[in-house]
């Protein structure tokens, strides 16, 4: 008779070992830490509670009721990240390719149910092979389960998905529904058919990496928020964005101990913005001067470049930073910058994060690229995101503010609680250029001197629109203000708009134009 503590160890070693110790260094030959490797390294240090460790499924299709490995291929419980919180799931590749069953299913549902029940985000490591084949329809079934709990959770706890191996099929959406995606380069896949589908059905010749790697989902199509350069990296960052965030949508996001002058001034402000109204700067210089020293977080930093998305803090309060970059493209919004701003407004405002804006946009892309792919309905999407936001809204316009793009930057008119601009503002229809060349064509054309004349004309426009006050005469901002009071301004504000509570109407949920 075994000694019951001694069967109990050896049970739980076993699970321990997953698919064996042939297949855990086939994982790190792949450059990639196991399930719980990655799971230990990324909670603080012994306070992974696991669940479900003895589990096993109950298929018996293909023999397999005699390959049954305990945990089922999926390290499941919940742990502390910088002492709060947290429920993990991590894929184990070394068993059955760490593909989706039944059994499997329920693991990962268990832990998303028992996060919803106290509010705490759900980080899924994902590596798997996909639905478990030999488990046929209950994989899909289990597939559906995780789906609907994952947007069941969306605006309620954060979910943050990272993909360390293969993520395809049906798989990807599971993670496309979560907040936020980190890939590692080289050993991260997504995609929904494979390179060998692809080229049976349309003779097209792709790479895993072409196809489906974090340089293409973070850089082209949006799917992911970062690349990260290892597995270690990618924990690493997933811990930093927590930082940033609440553990639930009813709790406000975690204020920490400022260390930087919440007074301070800086006078290189006034010198970052180029008194040529057509001269590229780096927007997020002028942003790392105004947070808190080292707060800075660029999210999808490699898509749509011409909008910058970030968090930061004020006196050690989580803002939510959108800002126009007048580098990429002059800062215009096109589709895919509006698409990027308005998923990340909607985050924040899920999750009681306050937005500050910058502005200095010359207007919506011009092009029948853009028009034809929809520029409408996803430059929509922006100001419905910015329109539908109970946060306290602040904004902050650096130069231009033009036609609708003004009106979508977090203006006045669709309710934001401060907006401000600098001395260098221009806050018109359009630039002055354009409004000349529209208004004053027939004369210009009869003009003896034409240029000359357009010259005056520019600086008539100039004068009388390419500035802050008239918009400071009607209320449209609420100050003209100096550069280098940015930050402090910035921090009263925040500190007033603290308790700020607001609904919007009751409904079902509104109609976002998608
Ligand atoms: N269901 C059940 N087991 C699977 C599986 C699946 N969908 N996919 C892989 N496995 C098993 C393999 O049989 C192998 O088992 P073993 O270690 O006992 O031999 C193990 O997982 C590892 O797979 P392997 O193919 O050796 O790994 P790889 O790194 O060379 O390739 C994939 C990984 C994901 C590219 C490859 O396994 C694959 O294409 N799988 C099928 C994916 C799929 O079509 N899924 C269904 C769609 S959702």
């Amino acid at each position: 008779h075994e000694d019951p503590i001694e069967e109990l160890r050896a049970r739980k070693r076993a699970a321990e070992l997953g698919g064996g110790e042939e297949r855990i260094e086939s994982q790190h030959e792949k450059g990639k830490m196991t399930a719980r490797e990655r799971i230990d390294y990324f909670l603080d240090d012994d306070t992974f509670h696991e669940f479900d460790q003895l589990r096993t499924h109950r298929s018996t299709n293909f023999d397999m009721e005699e390959r049954k490995i305990p945990g089922d291929g999926v390290v499941t419980g919940y742990g502390d990240v910088d002492g709060r919180t947290v429920f993990v799931f991590a894929h184990d590749f070394t068993v059955f390719g760490g593909s989706l069953g039944e059994v499997f299913a329920q693991k990962v549902c268990k832990v998303m149910d028992e996060a919803m029940e106290v509010g705490a985000p759900i980080i899924g490591l994902n590596d798997s092979a996909g639905a478990r084949i030999q488990e046929g329809i209950d994989s899909l079934a289990g597939y559906a389960e995780v789906f609907h709990r994952n947007q069941q959770a969306s605006g309620v706890v954060p979910q943050i998905s990272a993909i360390m191996g293969p993520c395809a099929g049906g798989a990807v959406y599971s993670p496309a529904i979560t907040d936020f995606i980190f890939m590692v380069e080289e050993t991260s896949h997504m995609f929904i058919t494979g390179p060998d589908v692809i080229e049976t059905v349309t003779g097209e010749e792709v790479s895993f990496e072409e196809l489906g790697g974090a340089s293409t989902h973070t850089g082209e199509s949006g799917v992911a928020h970062f690349s990260e350069a290892d597995e270690k990296q990618a924990l690493d960052d997933i811990r930093r964005l927590l930082s940033y965030l609440p553990q639930n949508n009813v709790e406000d996001p975690p204020r920490v101990d400022p260390w930087d002058d919440p007074d301070r001034q800086d006078d290189e402000l006034k010198d970052l913005v180029p008194d040529a109204p057509r001269k590229p700067y780096d927007i997020t210089a002028v942003i790392e001067r105004i947070v808190d020293e080292g707060s800075f977080f660029s999210v999808a930093d490699s898509y749509a470049r011409n909008l910058v998305t970030a968090f930061a803090r004020l006196d050690g309060r989580p803002v939510g930073v959108v800002a126009n970059q007048p580098r990429v493209n002059a800062g215009t919004l096109d589709i895919d910058a509006s698409l990027k701003g308005s998923r990340f407004v909607r985050f924040c405002d899920a999750f009681n994060i306050p937005l500050v804006t910058f502005v200095d946009v010359p207007g919506f892309m011009p092009g029948t690229d853009q028009e034809k792919g929809g520029i409408i309905k996803h430059g929509a999407k922006l100001l419905y995101a910015y329109s539908e936001a109970t946060v306290p809204l602040l904004t902050v316009i650096t130069r231009k503010a033009y036609g609708g793009a003004y009106d979508v930057m977090a203006s006045k008119h669709i309710e934001a609680d401060v907006n401000y601009a600098w001395p260098t503002a221009e806050i018109a229809v359009m630039g002055p250029q354009g409004a000349v060349n529209v208004l004053y064509d027939d004369e210009l054309d009869a003009a003896d001197d034409t240029e000359a004349r357009r010259e005056e004309l520019i600086d008539e426009y100039r004068d009388t629109f390419a500035n802050p006050y008239t918009a400071a005469e009607r209320g449209f901002v609420d100050d003209v203000i100096e550069p280098h009071t940015t930050r402090p301004i910035l921090i009263d504000d925040l500190e007033m708009l603290s308790n700020k509570r607001k609904t919007g109407p009751d409904r079902k949920h509104g109609n976002i134009p998608l």
